[in-house]
Order: C-alpha cells, then sequence, then structure tokens
C-alpha cells in the first residue's frame, strides 16, 4: 500500500513533537506539511517549537503558521502543562530552514489542491486552522480523505470538567469541522489517557543512546512532572502521536462509529464533545471515536520512529 499523504496542524507542545516525529519517520505516512496553530502556547511560540523539532529530528517539509486565536479569540495556552516555551525540558537547536510565506491555511489548500490524491488533514492541536480551511476553500473539500483529530472525550475532560482542552480552545472551530461530512476519526482522552510515558518506556528511550533520544528524556521529564502536578499522574499520557499512530494501523485502537456534538452554550461544559455511543438520541453517525488503546502496540510505533529519527 502507498503511504497515506497527510498535514499535520499542530501547537508543539511535547506530545505535538513526538507526533511530528511519528509521522515523519513511519513508512506507513507520507508527511507532506506542518501547520501550527495558537494552543500550548501563542502561535510564535508553537511555530518556533515545530520549526525547533524539525532541526533536532530532522523533517524537512514546508511548516507554516496557522491561527493565532481561536474562532471566537478565546482560549488561553497551556503553560501549565508544557511551560513557558511550550516546550520545556529540554535545549532544542535553532531553526534549520526558514518558515513558509503562506499562512497556514493557505499551505493546507495549496497542499490539497496539488496532491493527486485526496489527502488527510491530522489536526492535534485546536481545529481552527481546519474549520477556517473548510470554509474558505470549499472547493477543495472533495480532495480531503479524512479528518483525524486528538481532542474530546467521551467522559471527562481535561480543561474543565467535561472538556478537553484542543475542543476547549476552539468549540466553534469543532462544530465546523464535526458538521462538514467529511470522514472523521476522534482520538479523545479514552485513548490518549492509555498511551503513558512508563518508566518502562524512559527505559527503552535510555537504551537507544542517541542525542535524540536524550533530548525526548528531558522532554518526557519535564511533561511528567507537570502531569504530575496538575492532574496527579506520574506518568503523564502522550496525546497526540495517537492521532497518527491510527493512520498507521487501525488496530492501534478499538472504535466506534457514532454521533458527536460538541457543547457550544454549556453553562459548565462549553467545549465538551457528547459522544452519543448507543445513539440514545437518534443522530446520525458522524465519528469514529476511538475508546481503547492498544497501548504495547502504539509504544512499538512511537519508539521506532524514534530510533529511525536518531539515526538520521
Ligand atoms: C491535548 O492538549 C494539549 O496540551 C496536548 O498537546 C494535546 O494535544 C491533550 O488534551
Ligand atoms: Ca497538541
Amino acid at each position: 500500500m502507498s503511504p497515506i499523504p497527510i498535514i499535520l496542524d499542530c501547537d508543539p507542545g511535547h506530545d505535538d513533537a513526538m507526533a511530528m516525529i511519528l509521522a515523519a519517520y513511519s513508512p506507513e505516512i507520507d508527511l507532506r506539511g506542518i501547520v501550527t496553530v495558537s494552543g500550548n502556547g501563542v502561535i510564535e511560540k508553537v511555530t518556533l517549537n515545530a520549526l525547533r523539532i524539525c532541526a533536532l529530528a530532522k523533517i524537512n517539509v514546508p511548516v507554516a503558521q496557522g491561527a493565532g486565536q481561536s474562532l471566537m479569540g478565546s482560549g488561553d495556552a497551556a503553560t501549565y502543562i508544557h511551560g513557558e516555551s511550550a516546550l520545556d525540558g529540554a535545549d532544542l537547536p535553532h531553526p534549520t530552514f526558514e518558515l513558509s510565506p503562506e499562512s497556514g491555511v493557505e499551505l493546507i489548500a495549496r497542499l490539497v489542491s496539488e496532491s493527486d490524491v485526496p489527502i488527510t488533514l491530522v489536526a492535534t492541536g485546536p481545529l481552527t486552522n481546519i474549520a477556517l480551511f473548510l470554509k474558505l476553500y470549499p472547493d477543495l473539500i472533495s480532495n480531503v480523505k479524512e479528518i483525524v483529530f486528538m481532542g474530546g472525550s467521551a467522559g471527562r475532560g481535561n480543561r474543565s470538567a467535561y472538556a478537553e482542552f484542543n475542543i476547549w480552545m476552539d468549540p466553534d472551530a469543532t462544530d465546523v469541522v464535526l458538521k462538514s461530512g467529511l470522514p472523521m476519526t476522534m482520538c479523545g482522552l479514552d485513548v490518549t489517557h492509555e498511551a503513558l510515558v512508563t518508566s518502562e518506556i524512559f527505559d527503552r528511550l535510555h537504551a537507544m543512546e542517541t542525542p535524540l533520544s536524550q533530548t525526548i528524556i528531558g522532554l518526557m521529564k519535564f511533561f511528567a512532572s507537570t502531569y504530575n502536578d496538575v492532574y496527579e499522574m506520574p506518568d503523564p499520557p502522550l496525546h497526540d502521536p495517537v492521532a497518527i499512530a491510527v493512520l498507521i494501523d487501525r488496530e492501534v485502537v478499538r472504535s466506534k462509529h457514532v454521533n458527536v456534538e460538541v457543547e457550544l452554550h454549556g453553562t459548565f461544559t462549553r467545549g465538551a464533545t457528547v459522544v452519543d455511543i448507543h445513539n440514545m438520541d437518534g443522530r446520525p453517525a458522524n465519528v469514529t471515536v476511538a475508546l481503547g488503546l492498544d497501548a504495547p502496540k502504539f509504544w512499538d510505533l512511537m519508539l521506532n520512529a524514534v530510533e529511525l529519527a536518531g539515526k538520521a
């Protein structure tokens, strides 16, 4: 099977950085471009981080800066998890190439229009750029194969009691995406909280003994410490690469095709995804929701990519 062409829309971010590495170093994936969105940090910081991770892991694809705020202008950066730089915990190299002169949405549009096969859009940050793309370039939607996003939850949230961070940051953009009619896969907290960076994962990273694995250990230690402080989770969940892993091997998750809506007006629940697992409300299914993770398979994919990147 030929590799799946994707555009990665992200807000690096510790787990976004790992998603970039998994996408760039998996033969099943053809990473065509990277777009940034404000989320884990303000847009200038996450864009600089994307370029620095490209330098660190020798990823050579166009990178464009996307939306600097959500559609309605709300939301705060997740510095309490990712630190002041949005990627604290290790010294990262300076960028080795320039940012694309196009905006994030323009890069998505160009790559989608130039592709001879439909492209998959993978979002590991708020869905702002994807919503703007869908609204500004309706004629290009037919060349999008699927949208895969890390975000939401069938249960509790991590930014408010019921809202997951990426969706909480831009519920209005999420609403546009959910109503797009495109095939969609949601990798929410239900699965990403099973992708834990345990001491065994740290041991496997240590055993690689590459400069890249050492840098990743520094990043993951920082991520573990904030997760422990904020959520009392000593082994932090590596959310974002799950949205790439699912494309490499659909069997990495157990999923169900169901109706998903986003709460836009809740008193306490704005940004919560309403996942109707048993179709109690009778609305049509619009999203394949990942509900369980084959964690050993996920980690084999992730660590193989880190090993390959470390030798590049
Ligand atoms: C999501 O929020 C961000 O902090 C992470 O990068 C991930 O995309 C998890 O809720
Ligand atoms: Ca992210």
